[in-house]
This record gives structure tokens, sequence and C-alpha cells, in this order.
């Protein structure tokens, strides 16, 4: 099957799937995530049937929605591309980056280090999605979901938490800017994903900067 096709296939795939899926991970995310992929694509050496492969596939199971099985993603993926006769190589690869990606949580627990650079390049894609105005507008809408509150000044953000720390958080969604979003600019990957990540970065802070101006009523007459 030519390259095209199987990613014509995928995405129908993966539209129909994520259907019902919630704000944050839904169709318009791998679309954006897909897109970004293959623009940093055309400046780093990498395997592109790979790369487009993982960001289409990245979120076919979040395993917040599946009793926390980290392994419903990979396997769905897996059988998919099994189904379409994509070849071996390719499938195990792009298995190997969903699971790395979905397994990003619980790291030193289970997994063995793995990297490539295929790897490498769609993380960046994906957290570029979670930074700038779209990053804005996902962690509200993820607050949101979660009934929290926008900003609280007698809780303060605490960057150094632990992964068990942050997963039972229920911190203002203000909180999360520094507890992530605004780390994740340091550890962009690819030369153009860093690229990428300056302009979205300088727009939150930006934004913080007339949150807080907005909050402290500083610009009322
Ligand atoms: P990914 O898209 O990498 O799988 P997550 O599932 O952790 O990431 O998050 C999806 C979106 O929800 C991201 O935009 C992320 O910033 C946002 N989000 C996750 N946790 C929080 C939180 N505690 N507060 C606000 N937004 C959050
Ligand atoms: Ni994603």
């Amino acid at each position: 099957m030519m390259h095209s096709e199987i990613i014509e296939k995928t995405i129908t795939f993966v539209k129909d799937t994520l259907k019902n899926a919630e704000g944050g991970h839904d169709w318009f995310h791998i679309e954006r995530v897909f897109n970004t992929t293959k623009s940093i694509a055309r400046h780093e050496q990498v395997d592109g049937l790979v790369v487009e492969l993982a960001a289409l596939l990245h979120d076919i199971a979040d395993p917040k929605f599946h009793n926390g099985d980290e392994s419903v993603g990979p396997k769905t993926a897996q059988d998919f591309l099994n189904s379409i006769k994509v070849d071996e190589k390719t499938i195990a690869h792009v298995v190997k980056i969903i699971q790395h990606m979905s397994f990003k949580n619980s790291l030193e627990k289970n997994q063995k280090a793995f990297s490539s650079e295929e790897l490498k390049l769609v993380q960046d894609a994906d957290r570029l999605d979670a930074i700038g105005a779209i990053g804005v507008a996902r962690a509200f809408n993820y607050g949101g979901f979660k009934n929290r509150e926008l900003h609280n000044p007698s809780i303060p953000p605490n960057p150094k938490m632990t992964k068990e720390e942050y997963k039972k958080s229920n911190a203002p969604t203000i909180n999360h800017f520094y507890e992530k979003l605004l780390l994740l600019k340091d550890q962009m990957n690819t030369e153009t994903g860093k690229k990428l990540a300056k302009e979205r970065h300088q727009f939150m802070l930006d934004y913080l900067d007339q949150f807080y101006k907005e909050w402290n009523g500083e610009q009322l007459p």
C-alpha cells in the first residue's frame, strides 16, 4: 500500500475511534499534532511514515478512560496497523513510540529506556500542543472538566512535585502553568521544536502577566 493510502485509512480509523473523546484529546488535537509532526519532519532526518502514524495514533486510548490501563492504546494501534498490512518493522516502531508517550508518567516503574529520533519528534509535536494559546485553552478546559478553581493566591504552585503528588493534586489551573506548561520549552528535543516553542512560551508569559493585572484590578479606571 502507498504511504498516502496508509495515512488516509489511519485518519478514518482515528476519527471514528475518537468520535466521543473529551475536548483535550479529540480529533482536532490529533490533527494539530499530525500537522506539526509533518512540519517538523521536513527539517529533521526521520522515517516519515513512522512519525505520521505515531502522531495519528498516539492518543488512541487514553489510560484515564481505560481504568488507567496503559496497554490499550498500543494494542489498539498494533491491531489496526496489522489489519491494514503495514510492514512489521514500521508497526513495531510506531507501537514503541505510543507506549513511550503514554507510559510517560510511569517510566521509572516498568519501562526500559527506549528512544528514537522519531519518538523525540512526535513528543515535541504533542508538547507544542500543550503550550501557547491552544495550551492555555486546553488547560482551562481540563480544569473546568475537573471543576478546579482558575486561580487561588493562597495555593502556591509547586514545580517540584513528584509524579504521584501531581496526579492527586487538585490545584487551581494557573498552577499547572508553573508545574508543567512553562517547563516544556526546555524539554523540547528537536531544533525545530525548540524554535517553535519559543513564541508559544512567550505568549503564555504575556498571558499570565495580563491575567494577574486583571485579577488585581490594576487596569480599572
Ligand atoms: P497529553 O496530551 O500529553 O496526553 P495530558 O493528558 O496530560 O497530556 O493532558 C492533556 C491536556 O490537558 C494538556 O493540554 C494538559 O496541559 C492539560 N492538563 C493536564 N493536566 C492538567 C492540570 N492538572 N491542569 C490543567 N490542565 C491540565
Ligand atoms: Ni496528545
